[in-house]
């Protein structure tokens, strides 16, 4: 039987790795592409969602990760430093293990799911949480990356977008073409911009890498009404979102993911709070998927533009869902009534417990 080795070896023709550098990797990609047949209804289309939250750290950045910490660790550098909303610094911190390197994060003080604060401490990560939201952090490592020895790896590193770029090859590899519609949350805009890029590259011939798609889909992107700077077309100052992970004002891959949406032909749009946990119970309850709030992002969006008329009848489409659901089941559980009955232990008392008898 295969056993997938990591999106670095799987698509190393298609990635900037050269032959002396280490690999990095703990198993990422090859997630699951997962017929949603209640979304399809819903919405008249053939709906699929790519479960990141399979990945080994439970989110997408895993993709990005190996790559950026493989290049690393190719260098003198002991030392690498991001700024997160928390699945960066969970999958910065496990790759940092793996490469033997240090690895800060730095976060917005009281921001981030309790889950991906227990995945950097548990791994060994320095924290430092600072008294602002992710912009600033990203403007803390920014310049600490320039006056210090430490290497960036958030999504800004270049190698980060290579790495992500390899989650539109595997939908196509499932697919046996692109879709004509591919849904994600946008936060900070890389991986909307990384998909893109994927997206673009299998469907074009290169020398000895003929294409693997005849089309590219569109890109749709969805933000968190409160921390909508696409659609506001300017940054947001004070963002603010249940969706912690996409609580963004200031994405730093504005361009790219601005070239996303026009180049695709597609859109980037808000959706509320209550819209995103409403797609988030959805996921659980009737596709079975658990996923955090800025996952259910992306499927809220393409909810509401079935009810706006916008979703071609019959259209293939692939959500995105970014994050695992474990990491915020604080959120999750909202006001839910978690203690079940306490029943002595016996079959009759548990069966009168679930109304059988
Ligand atoms: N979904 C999840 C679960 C995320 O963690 C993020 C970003 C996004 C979506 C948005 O992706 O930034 O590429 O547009 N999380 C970053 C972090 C910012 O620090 O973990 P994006």
């Amino acid at each position: 039987a295969h056993q997938w080795q990591g999106v670095i070896t799987e698509y190393a023709d298609r990635l900037p790795i050269e032959p002396g550098d280490p690999v990095v990797t703990l198993g990422e990609g090859g997630t699951p592409l997962v017929a949603a047949p209640v979304l399809s209804e819903r919405v008249g289309a053939q709906v699929h969602v790519k479960v990141e939250g399979a990945n080994p750290t439970g989110s997408f950045k895993d993709r990005g990760m190996t790559m950026a910490m493989s290049k690393v660790a190719a260098t003198d550098t002991e030392m690498v430093v991001c700024a997160s909303t928390g699945n960066t610094s969970a999958s910065a911190a496990a790759y940092a293990v793996r490469a033997g390197l240090r690895c800060a994060v730095v976060l917005p003080a009281g921001k981030i799911a309790a889950g991906k604060l227990a995945q950097a401490i548990v791994h060994g990560a320095e924290l430092v949480a600072v008294d602002g939201n992710f912009d600033d952090c990203l403007t803390i490592v920014r310049s600490l990356a320039e006056d210090y020895p430490v290497a960036l790896v958030n999504s800004v590193n270049p190698f980060r977008l290579q790495g992500q770029k390899t989650a539109a090859f595997e939908v196509v590899d499932a697919l046996g073409d692109a879709p004509d519609i591919h849904v994600l949350p946008v936060g900070n805009a890389g991986n909307i911009s990384a998909y893109w890029m994927g997206y673009r590259e299998y469907a074009t011939d290169a020398p000895g890498l003929p294409a693997r798609a005849t089309r590219t889909p569109q890109m749709w992107g969805v933000q968190a009404e409160g921390a909508a700077p696409f659609v506001k077309g300017a940054p947001v100052e004070h963002p603010e979102t249940v969706a912690t992970a996409i609580r963004i004002g200031n994405p730093a891959s504005w361009t790219l993911a601005e070239a996303a949406r026009d180049e695709s032909g597609g859109w980037i749009d808000a959706v509320s709070d209550a819209q995103i946990l409403d797609a988030q119970a959805l996921l659980a309850r009737e596709v079975g998927v658990f996923v955090e709030p800025a996952s259910a992002a992306s499927v809220a969006g393409l909810l509401q533009a079935a009810e706006r008329g916008l979703v071609p009848a019959g259209a293939t489409i692939v959500c995105t869902v970014t994050g695992n659901g474990l990491k915020d089941t604080a959120t999750a559980l909202g006001n839910a009534d978690i203690d079940p009955e306490v029943v002595a232990p016996q079959a009759a008392a548990t069966a009168a417990a679930l109304g059988l008898a």
